[in-house]
């Protein structure tokens, strides 16, 4: 992993001081400890919204993905400014559910008489949120996704969830849904008149991570817990459910944190695999190396969160006044994709 040097690192701080209460900056969990280390608030997805309502500070950067900052914006005070230092830091998974798209297989669905409620995991585009709210949807994150799926089961005969299959799956499989009651579409909705699909209680956006879907694979559970009989296997639920279901446990990135330090509380199991994003991973296994052996289940980094570095933080920070790299998202999208997102922040207080 690439060394900070020392003068970007004293800048930024300088410039952190200089601004004093006007900037507060946040990151996620995936983001390099070189970026890491400057941030007032590390979180998960769900922590990260909820954290934004309370933020006095004129200037907010957020080191993450542009999903992330678009949905900072919305919960954001009026003339308080979000930006992301590196706006080509896109998700994978957001760009495999195009709002066009989705609004037009929710037409389709509903056309039928079904009522169909979406659930969109917050890895998606403003537009994508803002179809979902108008359509009487909510937002979910990996830390939520089974009370808020519960929640759009209460609310209609049906839920589309998107964009995340393997999150889909895995949280309707904790809820006890049969398999034979989820059906995964295609995003050109030309499935859609089948009576498959007509009979499933959750239908599933064809979407993805590829780092966590791709990369982290059943066997490598396995060969774990071959060479380390009765020790654990954690990961994020972007896995597969071939994964997920192999494992002793699965949740989001805050969930995985928690895990690794009480097990290195409690220095009862030798070691413990997780996986997830390598980064995050790499700070756990640095974190508590002196009293359990953390293992990657895989050495996959998120080339989207890479994008933002220190380099990038640092030249935000200094063109702040000037508006460079500020995010600012369509006025007609606000209203319905608040929407969305309120309905989860409300369900899950
Ligand atoms: P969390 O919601 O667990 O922070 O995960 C976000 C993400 O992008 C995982 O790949
Ligand atoms: Fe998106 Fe996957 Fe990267 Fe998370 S790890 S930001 S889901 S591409």
């Amino acid at each position: 992993m690439e060394q900070m040097t020392g003068s970007t690192a004293d800048r930024i701080e300088a410039l952190r001081k200089k601004y004093g209460k006007d900037l507060v900056i946040l990151g996620h969990h995936y983001q390099l400890d070189e970026v890491v280390q400057h941030v007032d608030i590390v979180g998960d997805s769900l922590e990260l919204a909820r954290r934004i309502p309370e933020i006095e500070a004129r200037n907010i950067v957020f080191c993450g993905v542009y999903f992330m900052a678009e949905s900072a914006c919305l919960l954001a005070r009026p003339g308080q400014k979000i930006f992301l230092p590196d706006h080509s830091a896109d998700c994978a998974m957001a760009r495999m559910a195009k709002a066009a798209d989705v609004e037009k297989v929710l037409e389709k669905l509903s056309a039928t008489g079904r009522k169909i409620v979406p659930l969109a995991y917050v890895n998606s585009s403003l537009a994508v949120k803002a179809v979902v709210g108008r359509f009487g949807g909510a937002v979910c994150t990996s830390s939520n996704a089974k009370v808020m799926l519960e929640w759009a089961f209460s609310q209609g005969d049906a839920v589309l969830f998107l964009p995340d299959r393997n999150l889909g799956r895995n949280t309707a499989n904790a809820l006890g849904i049969p398999a034979e009651q989820q059906v995964e579409i295609d995003a050109a909705g030309t499935m859609l008149d089948s009576d498959e699909v007509k009979n499933a209680r959750l239908l599933l956006w064809p979407g993805c991570c590829p780092i966590h879907e791709r990369l982290m694979k059943p066997e490598m559970v396995d060969e774990f817990h071959k060479h380390f009989p009765g020790c654990r296997v954690l990961v994020h639920p972007e896995c597969t459910p071939d994964v997920v279901g192999r494992c002793d446990g699965a949740g989001s990135t805050a969930f995985l944190i928690k895990e690794a330090e009480k097990a290195a509380e409690a220095a009862l199991e030798p070691a413990l695999c997780i996986g997830t994003e390598f980064h995050l991973v790499h700070r756990l296994m640095e974190r508590y190396a002196d009293r359990i052996n953390i293992i990657p289940l895989a050495q996959a980094t998120c080339p989207d969160m890479e994008k933002v570095d220190a380099a990038s933080l640092l030249a935000t920070l200094e063109q702040l006044e000037q508006g460079v790299n500020e995010v600012t998202v369509e006025e007609a999208l606000k209203a319905p994709a608040r929407d969305s997102l309120v309905r989860m922040l409300e369900n899950c207080r």
